[in-house]
């Protein structure tokens, strides 16, 4: 399988083609623009290299099509993609080996305090959405990119979290001994919610901008990245939306994992594949909380993951944003 390396450039001149790359001299193909073109059509999906060298073979060009895909891989444009047995490989360091030992959640001292302790931010208003229909929030959600900046009010954050990523029961008494509060309103695996929420407030009424992180207990945002470093940081958050194409959102929601939970022990490297699982139920959640308040999103992935974990004031690597949302209210074209 071959497929495009990330990060490249390539420009068509008339019949030439311009190839540039983040870390390599730019260099040209001159008259390969047209099979430059087919190829890159033929690989928005990573695809046999014989089946690229055939459809090239219907092209003109100035060499056999093996020779231009050899020296595109040898430049660095085109990578021999072994990704299908390094998942298989992944997947399986996944599956259990031995027997873990199950760790009482009560050893996670970190977790309870950023589940109770802090300085208090905002209590939310308890989440309502009247008369929305799930039906029409699944029509409606879509991947949204261009957002109108509008000031959100604390009543749009109560429903997000409360609904979107809150407790289903209240009180939310923990379902694990010793574990985070349960009963969500989202699965979680042994109910141990190894996923926590940061919400980056970009545009909310009643907040300044920063990230904060949402107690479910207590319904309410935290303070959490205060520190000069974070504030230097946060123009690689506009550098990744940018680049992702968003432009005016009014917060981000940032999932996290702290890999270093004692009870995460409990499936062994399983315990990755769900709390991934656990961040799409969550993400699933948000995105229709927002459609259906007539807000909308894009779920993330492309970031720096250092980058951003830092600028938010986790502990990277041991703490980690595994996804990011982008939320506000949708700039529909002509508006
Ligand atoms: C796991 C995951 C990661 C994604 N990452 C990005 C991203 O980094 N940038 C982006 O613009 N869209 C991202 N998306 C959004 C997809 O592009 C979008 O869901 C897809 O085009 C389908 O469109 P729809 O959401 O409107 O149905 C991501 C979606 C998923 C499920």
């Amino acid at each position: 399988m071959i497929r495009l390396a990330l990060g490249i450039c390539i420009r068509a001149e008339g019949p030439d083609a311009f190839i540039e790359q983040a870390d390599r001299a730019p260099f040209s193909l001159p008259g390969e623009s047209g099979r430059l073109r087919r190829m890159v059509e033929l690989l928005a999906t990573p695809r046999p290299e014989e089946v690229v060298e055939q459809a090239l073979a219907c092209e003109p060009g100035a060499s056999p099509p093996s020779e231009l895909l050899h020296l595109l891989c040898e430049q660095g444009v085109l990578v021999r993609s072994p990704l299908g047995p390094q998942l298989i490989e992944l997947h399986g360091r996944t599956l259990p080996q031995r027997d873990w030992p199950v760790v009482d959640p009560g050893y996670e001292l970190r977790r309870v305090l950023r589940d109770n302790a802090g300085e208090v931010a905002l209590v939310l208003p308890g989440p309502e959405l009247e008369g929305a229909s799930l039906a029409t929030a699944l029509r409606a959600r879509h991947s949204a990119r261009r957002f109108t900046g509008r000031v959100l009010a604390p009543a749009d954050l109560g429903a997000l979290l409360g609904l979107g990523a809150g407790a289903a029961q209240d009180p939310p008494l923990p379902m694990a001994p010793s574990g985070p509060p349960g009963h969500r309103t989202y699965p979680s695996a042994g109910a141990l919610y190894p996923i926590e929420i940061l919400v980056h407030a970009v545009r909310v009424e009643g907040l300044d901008p920063g990230v904060y992180l949402y107690q479910l207990l207590g319904h309410r945002l935290i303070r959490f990245a205060a520190t000069e470093e974070a504030i230097e940081e946060a123009p690689s958050v506009d550098g990744m939306l940018r680049t992702n194409g968003v432009e005016g959102a009014s917060l981000l929601v940032y999932l996290f994992m702290d890999f270093a939970r004692p009870s995460l022990g409990k499936y062994g490297e399983k315990a990755y594949r769900m709390a991934l699982f656990e961040a799409g139920h969550l993400a699933q959640n948000l995105l229709l909380v927002a459609a259906a308040s007539g807000l909308a999103g894009v779920p993330l992935c492309g970031f720096d993951d250092e980058q951003l974990s830092l600028s938010a004031g986790l502990a990277f690597p041991q703490e980690a944003i595994v996804y990011a949302i982008a939320i506000g209210e949708e700039q529909v074209s002509g508006r």
